[in-house]
């Protein structure tokens, strides 16, 4: 198992990565759970695979769990969810001392989260996260939210989790698409600020994809070592750290937009494309060789992730794509900062895209091919 600490002042956790940590989870949350009752927030997917291991490792400790499930999809990111399952705790007399579980995947833990930030001002939670996104990002460090209609996330607060568990048993029974839409999100961290790492998963990335345990697990804890430094230099996202870890979702998110965000594009598939298009315009400012944006095209294809626009078939020219950029909620006081690269390993924060250019560059690339 390996084990990743998060530093923050006062508010350090951990998060654990390895095998059957949801069949031994009342060993491995021990110092999290009451002695009677635990309140379990869950994906009814995830539920129906990993429930029974979890339920029997409670009750072996005379631990009742109490469970609440979660229709999957973004839908159940709304103000109703959120008021159910918020009087559903309540119901349940949640303490602030107290600690809810929450299993499955980013909505799962996005609506966990954010309900136990504004439970009695504030209760704890602990993340079981059972995606390889969620494992990897959405998991760690605090970002939590709801939608609304103006947008994704737009409603939220920075809420820590006490603990982290990523099962990488849970994995197994993960849709291949959305494993390889997570597996985006570990290229990520190679691309934004590891060459090495980018290497090592230009090497390994099959074996990932085939859920090869020490690589997987060695893919994993990197991946979210990385983003524990990300998140104790800029917890709030305030000095630009942290935003880097939006490579690619500029991009991503004017393309989620064009297409609905549905079943079309995966926010992940979004993700690992905004990701070559970032690195196509770089290279076409001249911050980075082209070679290098070759070689994170030619990463993100051989993982069965869409690398080129074209493959979406849309229908609609680069203004289009721009405009969306501008709802996007990174805008900041009318700039739009976009992560670009200098190269594999060396993302920074531009503030200067003219988003006219961007347009340019987004039609020769809806035209190539
Ligand atoms: N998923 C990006 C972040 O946590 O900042």
């Amino acid at each position: 198992m390996a084990v990743i600490p998060v530093a923050l002042a006062g508010r350090s956790y951990e998060v654990r990565a390895g095998s059957s940590l949801l069949a031994n989870l009342a060993g491995e949350a021990k110092d999290y759970l009451r002695k009677d009752h635990v309140c379990i927030v869950a994906d009814v997917n995830a539920r129906d695979n990993w429930g029974e291991a979890l339920a029997r490792s409670l009750q072996s400790a005379g631990i009742e769990p109490r469970w609440y499930d979660v229709a999957p999809g973004e839908g159940s990111k709304s103000w109703e969810s959120l008021a159910q399952l918020t009087d559903w705790l309540l119901a349940q007399g949640v303490e602030r001392g107290d600690h809810v579980l929450a299993l499955g995947g980013g909505v799962v833990g996005d609506l966990t989260g954010f309900a136990c930030a504004i439970l009695k001002r504030g209760c704890g939670f602990v993340q079981l996260p059972t995606t390889l996104l969620a494992q990897v990002d959405s998991s760690v460090g605090g970002k939590t939210a709801i939608n609304t209609a103006a947008g994704k996330n737009l409603i939220g607060a920075f809420h820590q989790p006490s603990l982290v568990l990523v099962d990488l048993d849970t994995l197994s029974t993960l849709p291949q698409r959305e494993l390889r839409a997570g597996y985006a999100e570990v290229l990520k961290y190679g691309i934004l600020g590891d060459s090495d790492f980018f290497a090592w998963l230009e090497e390994r990335g099959h074996s990932i994809l085939a859920l090869d345990k020490e690589t997987l697990e060695q893919a994993v804890a990197t991946s979210v070592a990385a983003k524990a430094r990300i998140v104790a230099e800029d917890e709030r996202e305030t000095s630009g750290t942290r935003a880097l870890l939006n490579l690619g979702h500029t991009f991503g998110h004017a393309l989620e937009a064009e297409t609905g965000f549905s079943e079309r594009l995966l926010h992940g598939e979004a993700v690992a494309l905004g990701m070559v298009l970032a690195a196509r315009y770089s290279a076409r400012l001249g911050r980075m060789p082209e070679a290098q944006a070759e070689r994170i095209t030619k990463a993100i294809d051989l993982a069965g992730l869409p690398a080129e626009i074209s493959a979406l078939s849309l229908e609609c020219d680069g203004r289009a794509l721009t405009a969306h950029m501008l709802h996007d909620k990174k805008m900041d006081a009318g700039t739009l900062p976009f992560v670009l690269l200098r190269g594999i390993g060396s993302a920074y924060l531009d503030r200067e895209v003219d988003l006219s250019d961007v347009a340019a560059f987004l039609d020769e690339q809806l035209q190539a091919h």
